[in-house]
């Protein structure tokens, strides 16, 4: 059975961002739309030092931010 892609995937970038590829509508608590490039893809903060939250503006790296995280591989 062919497994169908998801239209949007977000990677957990080891030490950095979220980043999410695909079409995505990005909202902040009260649902104002964020504008977001459709083209590229978008890097969201993880380590909460972004001045320019939601997205990551590359402060994970100046402070020295650590992080790696793998999903769990089905046994086999
Ligand atoms: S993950 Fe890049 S600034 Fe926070």
């Amino acid at each position: 059975m062919e497994q169908q892609q998801p239209e949007v995937v977000v990677k957990v970038v080891n030490s950095g961002p979220y980043q999410v590829k695909g079409p995505v509508k990005l909202v902040d608590h009260d649902g104002q739309e964020y504008e977001v490039p459709q083209r590229r893809s978008v890097l969201l903060c993880r380590c909460g030092q972004s001045q320019n939250k939601p997205f990551c503006d590359g402060a994970h790296a100046r402070t020295g931010f650590s992080a790696e995280a793998r999903a769990e591989r089905p046994a086999t």
